[in-house]
């Protein structure tokens, strides 16, 4: 990969430790340790690690939502000090966060009132992010008028629909059957070429880490940090002809071989908490 300037740096995670209760106490969880990570403008980075190693917590720090034990984050220069950078970065998470009481068009408006955006844009861009995703003709359904799948599109669209530069992804497609997981991840390659935004992206799904990103930080069991980045060279927008390739294959199975020590030490320190680091 070639040189990167520091104007190219989307977000930098510098040295980044989470400790959760106090040092020492019998509750204290020790999340992360020594995390550092450059996100380019307009990557798709996916976070890939066992249950509990902190890829949630890395996403809460970059957004703002809490703030680190020690280290720093940069989001495109700024330094993010535990406060939202609501201008920069928007969020979508596993579980559809939409307002029951209101329609889908109703949801987005609020989302881009909060942003301060203009109200005279709200709808043009509520109905750009809903085409994005296939669900245009929805926009004045409720949400539990929605399937499971239909809701999630429309979760992700309104984190489209506030554009911000970068988009930070819980497991957003967790939920859902693997096809409309499959339909979706192209939505969202589409969306990544048509758009250039920066995605960060938590998921468990190796083909789908794999068919999604440009890197992947498969990182270790907790503490978490970072084990290893694997580069995918592949331009986007991706097609399913991507998964038939060989190469897809070994990238899939390099991250396995990559996690399958990790999950195993989640797996004995579950069973033996004492020999944690704690
Ligand atoms: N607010 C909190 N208070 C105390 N402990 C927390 C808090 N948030 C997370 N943790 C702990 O920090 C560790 C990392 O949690 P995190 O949710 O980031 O993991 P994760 O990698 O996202 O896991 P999963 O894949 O299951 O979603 C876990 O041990 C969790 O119990
Ligand atoms: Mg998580």
């Amino acid at each position: 990969m070639s040189a990167t300037s520091p104007n190219d740096i989307a977000i930098s995670i510098r040295n980044i430790t989470q400790r959760f209760g106090e040092e020492g106490a019998p509750d204290s969880v020790l999340a992360l340790d020594d995390v550092s990570l450059d996100i380019r403008k307009g990557e798709f980075v996916c976070l890939l690690g066992p249950s509990g190693c902190g890829k949630s917590t890395i996403l809460n720090i970059v957004g703002g939502l809490f703030r680190p034990t020690s280290g720093t984050t940069l989001v495109e220069g700024r330094s993010v000090e535990g406060t939202p950078h609501t201008d920069q970065i928007a969020f979508v998470f596993q579980e559809s966060t939409l307002f029951p009481w209101y329609t889908v068009i109703e949801n987005f408006r609020i989302a881009m009132k909060f942003r301060g955006m203009a109200a005279s844009e709200w709808d043009d861009r509520a109905m750009k992010a809903l085409k994005a995703v296939g669900m245009a003709s929805f926009a004045r359904h409720y949400p539990d008028q929605l399937s499971v799948g239909m809701r999630q599109r429309v979760n992700m669209a309104r984190g489209i629909c506030v554009e911000t530069p970068i988009l930070l992804m819980d497991e957003p497609f967790a939920a859902l059957d693997e096809q409309t997981r499959m339909v979706l991840g192209e939505d969202l390659s589409q969306l990544l070429a048509a758009t250039g935004k920066t995605i960060v992206f938590v998921t468990h799904s190796l083909a789908e880490a794999v068919f999604l990103s440009d890197r992947i930080a498969v990182m270790t069991a907790r503490p978490g940090k970072i084990k290893t980045i694997i580069d995918v060279n592949e331009a986007h927008p991706r097609s399913p002809d991507f998964m038939l390739e060989p190469r897809f294959s070994e990238l899939r199975n390099q991250c396995y071989a990559l996690l399958r020590d990790e999950i195993r030490a989640t797996m004995a320190a579950q069973r033996d908490p004492a020999g944690v680091e704690a």
